[in-house]
């Protein structure tokens, strides 16, 4: 095992391409090792000397021979028809690759796309006869999935990593050591800085490397830290079915693309998480079709960028077809062409059932084409719900964010998203104190948030980002208490408007899908409406409207009408009338 990793460093040391490129290891215990004792950790630049070469050569004797090298690319035919068998590297055996039983507890932080990397880093374990553990005191390996956008998301990984430390120097003692990887955003933004700062960290597997997770525990298994942060640029885990954490759930997520290349100044997600690339169409409408035999009834479309989708993945699909963004709209890349475009997909995938919910986050507004929002109103089960990040009211600071559209522009097409979908739920994020941002550019916010009365909304303060280009152009020059005092002036807008356009809701009737007790009250149930609000109503028995004289209580995954009562700014109360179908119920929230 030690003499793989010292042949794996080397290989590094040379410029060996293809094994070096398919993953890079870290050696923290090389120079301990006796076998290698001469030979040196060196940078990464390869800076190594003549003696350190002689060694090396001497000792590739005692590695693995050509014929091993060479046993992966010979894979015998009857195992060519089979995509599950792969030969692991030589120099790791099958069984140092299996998991063996151990138990991994799994930890996400961030937004959604890492709770569906979770779902993927846990198919890929499982795979490998890893089990899961959702008790702490019994895991054998503790992995976070991590989140880099603020620095307060960070900050929280560092505190969990000094807890773990105590449970980790008590578990030395124990047969089994116990083994913490962080993966995700913060091992891709931080890479060795982690390793270093705390040593207690065995692996880092960056978003693009879960894949690699078994052979990097396998490494970490021998004592060595390990690490994968390589980004691809195809990465997209289409053949990897996620495994849902919470199997009774009536929901699912499911990733349609990875990356972004809009380089918004602000933002560090295209430095973690690498350049836009979309998952082939057949693969995600195979996934939405198992979780609809699964009897799911929503599924969000998920992705950094998902209305930019383009899947290139065949000839076929590159007949150039101009690219239409919303109008008033530019991107920071130049221009792509062909492919099948997000408004395809969504038509693909609304027709595989009926009864099936279909959301998709989180969207860019450059990318609302026609065809697109014309779609979303006439399909019963594409929910009438769009997330339209503005990040600001003012048209400067949009301007030194690089979003590539001015409040005007924004403001324009919310018009004509309102005119195309009427009764269309709102949502936005939005960044306060942005570099350079004056009182003026603040008030311009507030008064979009005025302007557009949002239903749901994401505020934060801006947290500036090693890499960005506001870090390496812009001045953080908003201070701390001037940041917050504005975040605080945006959620007490955002929730007056909020609660003013929900309370439109009330009088209505609308079609819900329930999702279970409510957390406030064992008497109550809570489900969602269409756009996607939370609404909570006594659980009571009903008439069911497609088996007349039936009487039901509500079941998680039913959905039911629910005549609203009243209105806050995060959720609808109401009474249920009966238990429905989707189809049945498209003219679902008209007032009384
Ligand atoms: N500081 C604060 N908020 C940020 N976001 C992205 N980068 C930053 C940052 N550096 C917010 C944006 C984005 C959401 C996911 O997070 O509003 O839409
Ligand atoms: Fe970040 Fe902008 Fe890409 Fe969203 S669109 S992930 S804010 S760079």
């Amino acid at each position: 095992m030690h003499r793989l990793q010292c042949i794996l460093q080397a290989q590094r040391c040379l410029g060996w391409g293809p094994l070096a490129s398919v993953s890079w290891l870290l050696l923290r215990a090389c120079r301990a090792h006796s076998s290698f004792s001469t030979t040196t950790c060196p940078s990464p630049e390869g800076q190594q000397e003549d003696g350190v070469r002689k060694d090396f050569s001497s000792r590739l004797a005692t590695g693995p021979t050509f014929q091993h090298f060479l046993r992966s690319t010979s894979v015998p035919p009857e195992k060519l028809s089979s995509p599950d068998v792969v030969d692991p590297p030589p120099y790791l055996t099958v069984d140092e690759l299996l998991g063996r039983q151990r138990k991994v507890y799994l930890e996400t932080y961030g937004c959604q796309m890492n709770v569906n990397d979770t779902e993927i880093a846990w198919s890929i374990l499982q795979k490998s006869g890893y089990l899961r553990t959702d008790n702490l005191q019994e895991a054998d390996v503790i992995l976070l999935v991590t989140c880099s956008i603020r620095e307060k998301a960070e900050q929280t990984i560092w505190n969990r990593l000094h807890q773990l430390k105590a449970l980790k120097t008590k578990r030395l003692r124990s047969r089994v050591p116990l083994k913490v990887g962080i993966l995700g955003c913060m091992a891709e933004r931080l890479k060795e800085e982690i390793l270093n700062r705390e040593k207690m960290v065995d692996i880092l597997a960056g978003p693009d490397a879960y894949r690699d997770l078994p052979r990097l525990l396998a490494v970490a298994e021998s004592g060595q830290q390990a690490a994968n942060v390589l980004l691809s640029l195809d990465e997209t885990y289409a053949d990897v079915m996620p495994v849902q954490t919470s199997p009774s759930a009536t929901s699912a997520f499911v990733s349609i693309m990875r990356g972004c290349d809009n380089m918004c100044s602000y933002c560090i997600v295209p430095f973690t998480r690498g350049r836009e690339r979309s998952r082939p169409v057949a693969s995600i409408l195979e996934e939405v079709r198992k979780l609809s035999e699964q009897g799911l009834k929503e599924v969000t479309l998920l992705g950094q960028n998902v209305n930019s989708f383009r899947d290139n993945s065949e000839v076929q699909f590159n007949s150039v077809v101009s690219t239409n963004l919303s109008r008033g709209f530019s991107a920071n890349y130049k221009t792509k062409q062909g492919g099948l475009r997000f408004s395809h997909l969504l038509d693909q995938v609304s027709r595989i059932d009926p009864e099936m919910r279909i959301r998709f986050t989180s969207p860019h507004p450059k990318d609302f084409p026609d065809e697109v929002l014309q779609l979303i109103h006439e399909r019963d089960n594409i929910c009438k719900q769009i997330h339209l990040p503005a990040q600001s009211g003012s048209s400067r600071v949009l301007e030194a964010m690089r979003r590539g559209y001015s409040r005007e522009a924004y403001v324009e097409l919310i018009h004509h998203i309102r005119k195309s979908i009427p009764g269309v739920s709102l949502s936005s994020d939005f960044i306060a104190g942005f570099c350079g941002e004056t009182e003026e550019d603040h008030l311009q916010t507030v008064s979009l948030l005025q302007e557009v009365q949002y239903n749901m909304g994401f505020l934060f303060a801006y947290s500036m980002r090693q890499k960005t280009r506001a870090y390496h152009r812009l001045k953080d020059d908003v201070l701390e208490e001037v940041k917050l005092r504005r975040l605080q002036e945006l959620i007490t807008v955002f929730r007056e408007e909020a609660t003013k356009a929900n309370k439109t809701s009330v009088g209505c009737t609308q079609l819900v899908l329930v999702e279970g007790l409510s957390k406030r009250s064992a008497t109550d149930l809570c489900g969602r409406n269409d756009g996607n609000l939370k609404v909570i109503f006594p659980d009571v028995e009903m008439e069911d409207a497609t088996d007349s004289g039936l009487r039901v209580r509500a079941q998680p995954g039913d959905y039911v009408l629910v005549k609203i009562t009243s209105a806050s700014s995060q959720t609808l109360r109401g009474h249920v009338l009966c238990r429905t179908t989707l189809r049945d119920s498209s003219a679902h929230c008209s007032p009384d």
